[in-house]
């Protein structure tokens, strides 16, 4: 457990991520800072009179003042305004890029010591600006999107096959869009790749759903995109970072390097623990996968164009 966790946007997300971090012990107190103060107090009380059910001694508190998120371990960034039907990710930029840099001016000033984790969408270039903004090492600024994409892969080989759940590890790598890279060759069912145990067809159906999946959520809500998918993926990492798990995980992470390139941000294999990013590891692709890594590369790097 850590001391204190904020949470940056008291959104569906945000709330949702709060409700399972408080659920998990992971944190002594989670703070959640919204514009709208009462409606983070609301959320904040709602969460925290589920305590005796769930048996947790986490304090929420909400609050509008930056200034609270002082002392915090762990910083998550869910502000933001979501997209609607028929947008997609980056038709959001323009307005999340200033919200994500009113807030990182409020990370750097009152919690200039600690992790953050970038959720708000396109992540991908969020996650580069929080970095460049910062100039802080890399290990400390990690975006969320292969956890959430690999998680909604093995659900969907999981409906697919009716193999267990429990068994299947899917990799989804690259840009959080429709270039996201899932990799089947990397996706196992107890250790076993899929190429091995399902037909190209199959494959191909679960890539491409996959590739839709937040989209898939958000026309079956029209009200809503997605939040309990998220809130866990962002879960996984924080327990990964607070117990030091070094849970090899695909985050986003700047590359200095890596996979050929640089001066962007982009899901990879990390090893997930105390220290943030304590290492990526570079997967020796084939020419197909490098091709479609490089794609979703640079189809972030237009959009890093525009800010
Ligand atoms: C999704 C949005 C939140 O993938 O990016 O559901």
């Amino acid at each position: 457990m850590v001391n204190k966790i904020s949470i940056v946007g008291a959104g569906r997300v945000g709330e949702s991520t709060a409700q399972m971090l408080a659920i998990q012990k992971l944190a002594q107190q989670i703070m959640l800072i919204d514009l709208d103060e009462q409606y983070a107090k609301g959320v904040a009380l709602d969460i925290q009179e589920t305590s005796s059910f769930y048996q947790f001694d986490t304090q929420l508190t909400g609050a509008s003042d930056i200034g609270q998120i002082k002392n915090s371990n762990i910083v998550i960034i869910t502000a933001g305004i979501p997209r609607k039907p028929g947008m997609d990710r980056a038709d959001v930029l323009a307005v999340n890029l200033k919200i994500i840099d009113e807030i990182m001016d409020g990370v750097i000033k009152h919690a200039p010591d600690a992790y953050v984790i970038v959720v708000s969408n396109p992540v991908d270039v969020l996650t580069y600006y929080a970095n460049q903004k910062t100039g802080w090492p890399r290990h400390r600024i990690i975006g969320q999107a292969g956890i959430l994409d690999s998680m909604r892969m093995s659900s969907f080989i999981a409906m697919e096959t009716n193999y267990s759940v429990n068994d299947i590890q899917a990799m989804v790598l690259g840009g959080h869009g429709d270039t996201m890279v899932p990799l089947p060759r990397f996706t196992t069912i107890s250790g076993i790749s899929i190429e091995h145990l399902l037909d190209q067809k199959t494959i191909d159906v679960i890539i491409q759903r996959t590739r839709g999946g937040g989209a898939e959520i958000l026309n079956l809500k029209q009200k809503s995109s997605a939040y309990d998918a998220p809130g866990a993926a962002v879960t996984i990492m924080v327990e990964a970072m607070v117990h030091n798990k070094r849970r090899l995980l695909p985050c986003i992470s700047m590359l200095e390097g890596e996979y050929g390139q640089n001066d962007i941000a982009i899901g990879v294999p990390i090893v997930l623990g105390k220290n943030g990013i304590e290492k990526i590891i570079e997967l020796d692709f084939s020419t197909d996968e490098q091709a479609a890594f490089n794609a979703s590369a640079q189809a972030i790097k237009a959009l890093i164009k525009e800010i």
